[in-house]
């Protein structure tokens, strides 16, 4: 069965793929091609296990059936602690071809509740302006709040902060509106 699950040390290697494969999909065109070519997956995954081992339970992963990671999220305390609000969605990435079935909604709602674990009760997320991705986040209740230019891949890149108030109030409407057998 598909679960998402928190991630561990030998994970690292494989959310270092799912990131390379989906930051090229998602950015081709949108930023320079040497910042999307020069990427390596031994570095991101030396990135990812010192975030494993360093804050365990930050980074979740969806895992299907026969194992393969899907997508993942990582999370925590919000970087610019002068925004009004105390957790982060840092990264979420589901593989091109795992798109549009619902994993990026039930990972990124893994992510809040993790937050909400750790009294973070209102989350903020950064997103390059032109990634359409973007609305994902606007279906998913997440309201635009600021705009600004952040760095990506080392060049500064145009990007909207959509930001959740009240994360307590969001997954007790998600509780009640799931269907009883939805697991
Ligand atoms: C953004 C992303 C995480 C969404 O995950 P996903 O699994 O494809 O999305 P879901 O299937 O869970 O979609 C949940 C809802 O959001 C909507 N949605 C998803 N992507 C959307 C988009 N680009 N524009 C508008 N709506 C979108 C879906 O239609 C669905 O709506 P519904 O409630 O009416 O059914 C995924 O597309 C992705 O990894 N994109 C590339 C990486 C990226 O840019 N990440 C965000 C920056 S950190």
């Amino acid at each position: 069965m598909s679960r998402i699950r928190q991630a561990r040390a030998g994970d690292a290697q494989s959310i270092a793929l799912v990131e390379l494969e989906t930051w090229r999909a998602t950015y081709a065109g949108i930023l320079a091609d040497d910042v999307l070519l020069t990427m390596s997956v031994e570095r991101l995954a030396r990135r990812w296990s010192h975030h494993i081992r360093g804050a365990p339970g930050s980074v979740l992963v969806y895992e299907e059936e026969r194992k393969r990671l899907l997508g993942f999220g990582h999370c925590g305390r919000q970087r610019d602690g002068t925004l009004g609000y105390e957790g982060e969605i840092y990264m979420l990435y589901v593989l091109p071809d795992a798109q549009g079935m619902d994993i990026g909604r039930k990972l990124l709602l893994a992510l809040f509740e993790r937050l909400v674990q750790q009294r973070l009760r209102s989350a903020l997320v950064w997103v390059v302006r032109a990634n359409p991705s973007r609305f994902f986040y606007e279906r998913m209740g997440g309201r635009l709040v600021l705009q600004r230019q952040i760095p990506v891949g080392g060049q500064p890149v145009e990007a909207v902060g959509y930001g959740w108030a009240d994360l307590p109030a969001l997954l007790a409407g998600e509780e009640r509106s799931r269907p009883a057998d939805d697991t």
